[in-house]
């Protein structure tokens, strides 16, 4: 089952993924916990050049470099992983570019989807987290945290575009997307995680 986790920047991601992959481990699921870009030796290359706010890459260069990081992900760890029925906790999967990449930088939705399908075999994630907040907390979140990379660097307009980007992804695909309040507790968002996974392994969402 492959799982993905959403959301803008500093949304709270990472906690909630190291939450629920010990909950599930616990209870003797396998897991394994990848990301994007990264998760491979030429994903986590790519994912320095791609978060250096020293270079200027254009928009387009920006979805190359994110789906070669994504290519070489599913083939070499997200395929195999599902082929042995593990569970995959992947923090960011293909729905960010069309949220940064499409809402964000203006490019065209349908073309992205396509590319990003190539580059994942077609494969799709079965459940998806969309960890939301504001975009001022996220702001906020940011500033007390301290060193920003490339895109952390957008303006707030960007970030908003992202975030509606987002929002209309969890419309159009609401039979794998859950929208999580990442403005509560660590722990109740790891509880709310919890139980709409259960719900998804046991069928469709509602
Ligand atoms: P992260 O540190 O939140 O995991 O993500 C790294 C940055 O990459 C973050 O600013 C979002 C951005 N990103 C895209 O713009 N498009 C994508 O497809 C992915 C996977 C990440």
């Amino acid at each position: 089952m492959l799982v993905t986790f959403e959301g803008i920047e500093a949304a709270g991601k990472s906690t909630l993924i190291a939450a629920l992959a010990a909950r599930l481990r616990n209870r003797g699921d396998v897991v394994l916990v990848t990301r994007e870009p990264g998760g491979t030796p030429l994903g986590d290359s790519l994912r320095e050049l791609f978060v250096d706010p020293a270079l200027r890459i254009a928009p387009i260069a920006e979805v190359m470099l994110l789906n070669a990081s994504r290519a070489q992900l599913v083939a070499d760890v997200i395929a195999p992983a599902l082929k042995d029925r593990a569970v995959v906790l992947c923090d960011r999967f293909f729905d960010a570019t069309v949220a940064y990449q499409g809402f964000g930088r203006g490019l065209d939705i349908e073309s992205l989807l396509e590319i990003c399908l190539t580059a994942t075999q077609r494969i799709a994630p079965d459940l998806t987290f969309l960890v939301d907040i504001p975009v001022e907390v996220s702001r906020a979140r940011l500033q007390a945290r301290g060193g920003t990379d490339r895109l952390e660097r957008e303006d707030t307009a960007f970030h908003t575009r992202v975030r509606e980007g987002y929002h209309a992804l969890a419309e159009r695909f609401e039979n794998r997307f859950v929208i999580l309040d990442g403005t509560v507790s660590p722990d109740l968002l790891v509880t709310a995680a919890f139980e709409a996974f259960e719900r998804r392994r046991n069928g469709p969402l509602p």
